[in-house]
């Protein structure tokens, strides 16, 4: 779209002699290669700009001020633009349903889900996230990000700086160092990532290391090099709480939702665990919450929460020579390092 005011005269005189020469503007339109709005605009520009047709003053008035061109879009423009914007949201929403993702490795893998690392927090344990971080270097071991990757304090929340000795500027350093030093099959924005709005700079920086990065979910089916296919679903939380089981919510959508393989979240900063196989197709999935890499939590400890945490991350190790209804398809373990050994133990077989 040209708006009238961006129009040289030359235009304008053009689309004017143009429509006078075959008396049609859709056809003045055509020979000029313009869709009509835009040749409609440039006649409209050649009347405010050049004729004095119309202009006779009918009225009683001492005065006439030019008529001005419109700062807007056309509505024709604006009606094509919204469904054009439309369908990429379409297109993008129903592509992101389930991602999918093409191992290229044989062999079993193994992906390290970190639990909400909140780097710039004084109470988190920022050694052991750069232990698991390096595990990401071994064959087969991806990374796996639940959100809240930065305390994130914004409006009337940045108050809470003043509670920590990390600045703004150095918890931002912080999450590209982590995400950058991290191999990353996928990311998850958290609530506090998403206080930054559009504006999400973890979504800039996954970005720079192509790492692919989702707002509060991500569904991704792995295909394995022998056909088959595991579903991961994550989220930054799954809806329902239940004090007698701190995996309540994903066993919940694991019921009633999706019977993905592995659903997993974290957001709670507690680890919890249940296991449902769907009786109709005998597939096994695993329910995981996993819990926070800052482990001195003063909210917690304000509100007695008692500690619930096994771990601050878990590895998932994929095996996916098994059967969907076999119970060690997916073998859990808390600690990254033990799960890592496994993995390479299995690669060697
Ligand atoms: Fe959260
Ligand atoms: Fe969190």
């Amino acid at each position: 779209m040209t708006r009238g005011r961006l129009l040289t005269n030359e235009q304008a005189i053009e689309a004017y002699q143009l429509y006078k020469t075959l008396g049609s503007s859709v056809k003045a339109a055509q020979q000029l290669g313009l869709p009509r709005s835009t040749f409609e605009n440039r006649l409209a520009a050649y009347k405010t700009r050049f004729s004095t047709e119309d202009k006779t003053d009918k009225s009683d008035t001492e005065f006439t001020v030019m008529a001005l061109p419109d700062d807007d879009l056309d509505i024709e423009d604006l009606v094509e633009l919204r469904i054009k914007q439309f369908g990429k949201k379409r297109e993008y929403q129903e592509a992101t349903k389930l991602i999918q993702v093409k191992v290229k490795i044989n062999g079993p893998i193994g992906i390290l889900h970190f639990g909400d690392p909140h780097v710039d927090d004084d109470g988190t344990d920022l050694e052991t996230l750069r232990v698991h971080s390096d595990l990401t270097k071994i064959e087969g071991v991806w990374g796996a990000n639940v959100g809240d990757t930065t305390n994130n304090w914004v409006g009337r929340l940045a108050r809470l700086y003043a509670n920590q000795s990390t600045t703004a500027a150095q918890a931002w350093k912080l999450a590209e160092w982590f995400i950058n030093r991290t191999r990353w099959l996928y990311m998850i924005g958290g609530n506090h990532d998403a206080w930054s709005g559009a504006a999400d700079p973890i979504k800039w920086i996954a970005r720079q290391q192509d790492a692919l990065y989702q707002p509060s979910e991500c569904r991704v089916g792995l295909n394995f090099p022998n056909g088959r296919q595991v579903i991961v679903n994550a989220r930054h939380d799954f809806t329902g709480y239940s004090q007698w089981n701190p995996a309540h919510g994903q066993m919940k959508a694991a019921m009633m939702g999706h019977r993905d393989h592995l659903m997993i979240s974290g957001h709670r900063h507690t680890s919890g665990y249940g296991v449902i196989k769907d009786g109709s197709t005998g597939r096994i999935c695993h329910a995981v919450q996993v819990a926070s890499y800052k482990i001195y939590d003063s909210y917690a400890k304000e509100r007695g929460f008692r500690d619930q945490t096994l771990s601050p991350a878990c590895m998932t190790v994929i095996d996916p020579e098994l059967e969907d209804d076999h119970a060690d398809m997916i073998k859990l373990f808390w600690d990254p390092q033990q799960g890592a050994e496994y993995l390479q133990w299995k690669r060697g077989k």
